[in-house]
């Protein structure tokens, strides 16, 4: 809960940066809009229809997310990839689950994930959820 209010305090941090009064807001209780930003409530909203996050659930569209953070690209047992994914090689990180998020098809040409996400603070919500996967 902790990390969780930490977090919600550096990303409007970052979105009021240039609106130093409003900085105080931070020292305070969550505020409902921040509340909807609530990385668990976020993945089940925009991930949790096509992927897990254990190793015992049926796979879904997607591959579980279980340990995803550090686990290589594409390879997780008993889930078909597209060959695109299937072939990749390197592991998931941060940077790269960022740049997955905003445009899979970039990172991987011919990958078949068909979700994309525009804003920086819900991607940062997401990944900090998917470290929390282990
Ligand atoms: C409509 C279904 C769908 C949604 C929604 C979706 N994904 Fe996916 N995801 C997939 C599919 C399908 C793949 C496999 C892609 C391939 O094989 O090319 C995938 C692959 C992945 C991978 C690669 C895993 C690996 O083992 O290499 C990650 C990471 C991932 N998704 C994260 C997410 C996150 C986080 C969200 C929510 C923000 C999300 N996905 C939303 C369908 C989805």
């Amino acid at each position: 809960m902790r990390r969780r209010l930490a977090a919600a305090c550096s990303v409007e941090a970052l979105a009021i940066a240039l609106v130093p009064f409003f900085e105080p807001a931070c020292a305070q209780m969550p505020l409902p809009e921040a509340k909807s930003m609530d990385s668990a409530v976020l993945f089940r909203q925009q991930c949790a229809t096509c992927h897990t996050t254990n190793d015992t659930d049926p796979q879904r569209q997607g591959p579980s997310l279980f340990k995803v953070v550090g686990r290589t690209a594409g390879k997780l047992p008993g889930f078909h990839y597209s060959s695109a994914l299937a072939a990749a090689s390197f592991a998931w990180d941060e940077a790269r689950l960022d740049a997955w998020l905003t445009d899979p098809q970039e990172v991987v040409p011919g990958a078949v994930m068909p979700y994309r996400q525009s804003k920086p603070e819900i991607r940062a919500r997401i990944i900090s959820y998917l470290k929390d996967l282990h």
